[in-house]
């Protein structure tokens, strides 16, 4: 899988370093050129000469060392890399990145790549769980590098709970499928939706439905590893978006999604439809808290929301459109209906009904019904690798 591939390995110093030369055996084992960097803290846990053989490559670790060629590595080694990974990477070196520190050998080096950037964070529990530490991986999640989270078991330091370093078989996993994600949507601008819409009937209250936003933000995320420009447009939902965006614009209502979707709508070449825009909204909004009062019942009087995906069929001109339905009966006959009335190019329907399919689960049991009229039943999976097979059919259909 890693063959070929220019991994820069930084190794931070936590007792989990000696981990990290399993590590790079599994890498070269796969077919990748290594090339350490060690902070001056790593080399009080593991020798250089423990990297250098493993690796085959000098280790680099001090940035003025003599001969001076830290000019040469510290840009050549961001510039070749396939992939920057920190493994371990301490509570120390999470920081640093996190406010552009450049004050050694790897951090310098990952200021300068451009190269996807894999933490592996290793470290105490208590250094793992404060609330810094959870904010600088957060920080650094929304700027577009990749966290793999640590294990929870026995510590090194005697405590137990979330901060192991995982185990190398598992890291090297981890780095495949970043790796080994073909890039085939570069240059492609795409919109994705997801997540419920609120609509309000006070200022306390709202109607709203089920979804929990997993499957859009899935799809977001699979379409910024394959090199796509996204922006996300997202209902409420617990959800952090995905590192990488172009764009995430978060909204409330049918009527707010429909006016970001439609301004984005001539910038793009693909629109995934996957959020659950409510298809009624309150007639009358009240402005104070409705009183509950005496009668036994209330009259709520609802009107139709716009329909986003026809209006967006209607204007359609280069854009490729993918639409979702959640259906619990007459499935095949409601999705062609959809699928034609709305000028869709394919469109994925959820039998919400199903164990294991539709809201709030991580997995997904859908069919894809195409224009052309075929369809196509896709087992059950999780909603990444779901969104994947999505994008998959997109990028074959606009080839042709
Ligand atoms: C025995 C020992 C073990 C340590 N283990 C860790 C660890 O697992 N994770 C961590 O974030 N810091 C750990 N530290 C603290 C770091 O080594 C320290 O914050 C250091 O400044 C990190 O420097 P660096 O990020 O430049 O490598 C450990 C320190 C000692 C003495």
């Amino acid at each position: 899988m890693l063959q070929g591939k220019f991994v820069v390995l930084g190794v931070t110093g936590s007792i989990a370093a000696y981990k990290a030369a399993e590590l790079v055996r599994l890498l070269k084992k796969a077919g990748a050129e290594v090339h350490v960097v060690m902070t001056s803290s790593a080399r009080e846990f593991v020798t250089p000469l423990t990297f250098q053989v493993l690796s085959g490559n000098p280790v680099v670790t001090d940035m003025f060392e003599k001969p001076v060629r830290w000019e040469v590595e510290h840009v050549s080694l961001a510039d070749r890399a396939d992939l920057f990974l920190i493994a371990p990477a301490t509570a120390n070196i999470i920081a640093k990145m996190a406010a552009g520190i450049a004050d050694d050998m790897l951090t310098s080096s990952v200021l300068a790549t451009r190269a996807k950037v894999l933490v592996v964070p290793a470290m105490n529990v208590n250094m793992y769980l404060n609330p810094i530490t959870q904010e600088n991986l957060s920080y650094l999640k929304e700027k577009g590098f990749y966290v793999m989270e640590p294990d929870e078991g026995p510590l090194a330091c005697g405590y137990s709970g979330k901060g192991r370093f995982p185990e190398p078989e598992k890291i090297l996993k981890f780095i495949e499928k970043l790796v080994g994600v073909s890039r085939d949507l570069n240059n492609k601008k795409i919109l994705i939706t997801a997540g419920p819409t609120r609509e309000p009937i006070d200022p306390v209250r709202f109607i709203s439905n089920r979804s929990s936003g997993k499957m859009g933000y899935a799809l977001a995320e699979a379409a910024v590893e394959r090199g796509g420009e996204v922006i996300l447009i997202s209902g409420p939902t617990s959800l952090q978006p995905p590192p990488g965006l172009y764009k995430y614009i978060r909204i409330n209502t049918a009527l707010e999604m429909r006016e970001k979707v439609l301004e984005y709508y001539g910038w793009c070449d693909v629109v995934i439809k996957a959020a659950a825009v409510s298809d009624f909204r309150p007639k009358n909004y009240v402005e104070h808290k409705i009183k509950k009062g005496d009668s036994a019942s209330m009259f709520l009087e609802l009107e139709k929301n716009p329909d986003i995906l026809r209006e967006l069929g209607e204007r359609k001109q280069k854009q490729f459109l993918v639409g979702f339905a959640a259906e619990t009966d007459e499935i095949e006959e409601n999705a062609v209906e959809k699928l034609r009335k709305k000028n869709l190019d394919l469109i994925v329907v959820n039998d919400v009904t199903a164990e294991g399919a539709g809201f709030d689960v991580d997995t997904n049991i859908v069919k894809i019904y195409y224009k052309n009229g075929s369809a196509e039943e896709i087992p059950k999976m999780t909603k990444k690798e779901l969104a994947h097979v999505i994008l998959d059919r997109v990028v074959n259909l606009l080839k042709n």
